[in-house]
């Protein structure tokens, strides 16, 4: 039986089929918390942004007007404090458009649209801000 690599990480090729490679998760899990306090946990999968796994799961608090093109900071959110270093830095587009979210935090601020999902993200916990402009 021989594996053919695929260069994605979590993936392997089996006789023409991918397939979750053992001891890899292909999705994140992740807690978007409401302003209110209410938490919603679902599955994103590697691939998706922070801000599509909340809008595919209908989670209110994230609104992304712009579509994800990093124009709008309705996709704001504060980072947990102990996730803040564990995915990677902002950009400075993402860094300028975080001037227009409401009440931004420098430290734990980031617009959803511009984190990308990987499975090392498991168990990323973001709050949402009392409202988005
Ligand atoms: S969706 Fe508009 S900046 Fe993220």
């Amino acid at each position: 039986m021989k594996w053919d690599w695929f260069d994605q990480p979590g993936l392997a090729k089996h006789e023409g089929k991918y397939r979750k490679r053992e001891g890899t998760a292909l999705m994140a899990k992740i807690t978007y918390v409401e302003h209110n306090g209410t938490e919603h946990v679902v599955e994103v999968a590697s691939g998706l942004t922070v801000m599509e796994g909340a809008r595919d799961n209908n989670i209110p608090g994230i609104e992304a007007d712009c579509g994800g093109a990093c124009a709008c900071s309705t996709c704001h959110v504060y980072v947990a404090q102990d996730w803040v270093e564990k995915i990677p830095a902002k950009d400075d587009m993402e860094e300028d458009m975080l001037d227009f979210a409401f009440q931004p935090d420098p430290a734990r601020s980031r617009l959803t649209c511009q984190i990308k999902v990987t499975d090392d993200m498991d168990g990323l916990v973001v709050h949402m801000p009392e409202k988005q402009i």
